[in-house]
């Protein structure tokens, strides 16, 4: 699934830039693209971010 449709970004793209150590939009659109074009995914990647550093997603 598409969380970014400007760069064509999938989920888990978006989640293996988060693995690998982005920390916030702008790492993830640095590592990615996604974010970068019209602004409207910033949202879910927050998202995304914030899962990352859920424990409960982390023992997932
Ligand atoms: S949908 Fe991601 S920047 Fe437009």
């Amino acid at each position: 699934m598409y969380v970014c449709i400007c760069a064509r970004v999938r989920e888990s793209e978006v989640r293996s830039a988060i693995s690998a150590g982005a920390r916030d939009e702008f790492d993830v659109g640095e590592a990615c693209g996604a974010g970068t074009g019209c602004g409207s995914c910033v949202e879910r990647i927050c998202g995304l971010i914030q899962d990352g550093k859920s424990p409960l997603a982390r023992a997932s």
